[in-house]
């Protein structure tokens, strides 16, 4: 069923894709930098280290590998740093999706499943985002991902580059056996550093910000199982491949837990006591972003079947204890 160039695939999703792919025949090819990625993590096919700022390296991939699509996962996603630092995130994000978007054209791979975020929505009115919704980011990385999407709206009409954009919310959860999961280094995600202090990795989770208006004062976001996230992928794929015109979908349940429900969740699963402080709030940070799948389920049929709080946790959980990379 042909080659797939997975840009990130050493990655926490990127890796979960590439599993997701082999299972549905397909031979992922990773294309990585490692520096937020694991080389451990490359379990499913051909591995290529090699940065989306390098043209030639992508051109030799292309030629090398003649994928049938790119799945492109790369990317540098932390809200925080990228306030810090916009220059990186625009380089990284920006020129490097727009080097790898040329050398797909160019080799007339023209089938591209993007990720993006729901960050390119910014703060918003509306208790439930939908696809219609005005994106409007409030951080560079939500900048960088909206301007990806802009990009591809481009090059599908001078190149006929077909795409579908995922939108996500957060992601959690892991392989449900245990072959890859979540490893960030450093970790700045809600559920893994819950996980931490619980088994005394780090001292406590501190909650960032409690005065949100919201129900208990805490960011309230929509979990997403990564096994289902990667599924949709898949089915995306899928669709480009039958012929369907380029969509853009959000990956949401349509729920939304507070931080302190996390904390909450954690504690019944893990039948463990979170250590907690209570911080300031998180520059970047939005009170709420829940989506609906709406468009999701009706269009390409994804279900998201893992992803309760309860289920995340769990996987996460279990990978925290046995799954870990050392390279
Ligand atoms: N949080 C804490 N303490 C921590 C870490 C996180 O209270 O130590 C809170 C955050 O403030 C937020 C929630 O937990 O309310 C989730 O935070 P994460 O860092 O896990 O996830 P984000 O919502 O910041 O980030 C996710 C994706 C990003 C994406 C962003 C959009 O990881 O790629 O959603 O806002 F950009």
């Amino acid at each position: 069923m042909g080659n797939v160039l997975v840009t990130g695939g050493a990655g926490y999703i990127g890796s979960h894709a590439c599993k997701a792919l082999r299972a549905a025949g397909m031979t992922p090819v990773t294309f990585d930098n490692l520096s937020t990625g694991w080389r451990d993590a490359v379990k499913f096919g051909p591995f290529v280290y090699g940065d989306l700022l390098d043209r030639p390296v992508l051109d030799t991939v292309f030629e090398e590998y003649s994928p049938v699509a790119v799945m492109h996962f790369a990317a540098l996603s932390l809200v925080g740093e990228s306030m810090r630092d916009p220059g990186l995130y625009w380089r990284n994000n920006v020129s490097g999706s727009l080097n790898l978007i040329e050398a797909a054209v160019a080799a007339g791979c023209r089938t591209f499943v993007f990720s993006s975020t729901c960050a390119t929505y910014g703060e918003q009115d509306n208790v439930v985002l939908d696809e219609t919704a005005a994106q409007q980011p409030i951080n560079a990385y939500g900048a960088s991902k909206r301007a990806i999407e802009d990009m591809l709206r481009d090059f599908e009409a001078s190149h006929g580059l077909r795409h579908v954009i995922f939108r996500y919310f957060n992601v959690a959860g892991a392989d449900p056996e245990g072959e890859v999961g979540e490893f960030h280094r450093p970790e700045t995600h809600l559920v893994p550093l819950i996980l931490d202090a619980i088994d005394g990795k780090r001292d406590a989770l501190t909650i960032f910000g409690t005065d949100y208006d919201t129900p208990d004062g805490t960011c309230i976001r929509d979990y997403v199982h990564v096994g289902d996230l990667v599924d949709a992928h898949v089915l995306g794929l899928k669709w480009l491949q039958e012929g369907g015109e380029s969509r853009v979908f959000n990956l949401g349940t349509g729920t939304g837990f507070s931080v302190r429900e996390v904390l909450d969740e954690s504690r019944a699963v893990t039948n463990r006591a979170v250590p907690v402080v209570e911080g300031p709030r998180r520059p970047g940070d939005c009170t709420r972003l829940v989506s609906g799948s709406t468009r999701a389920e009706a269009e390409l049929g994804w279900h998201p079947r893992r992803s309760t709080m309860k289920q995340m946790i769990t996987d996460a959980w279990r990978w925290h204890q046995t799954g870990h990379y050392e390279g």
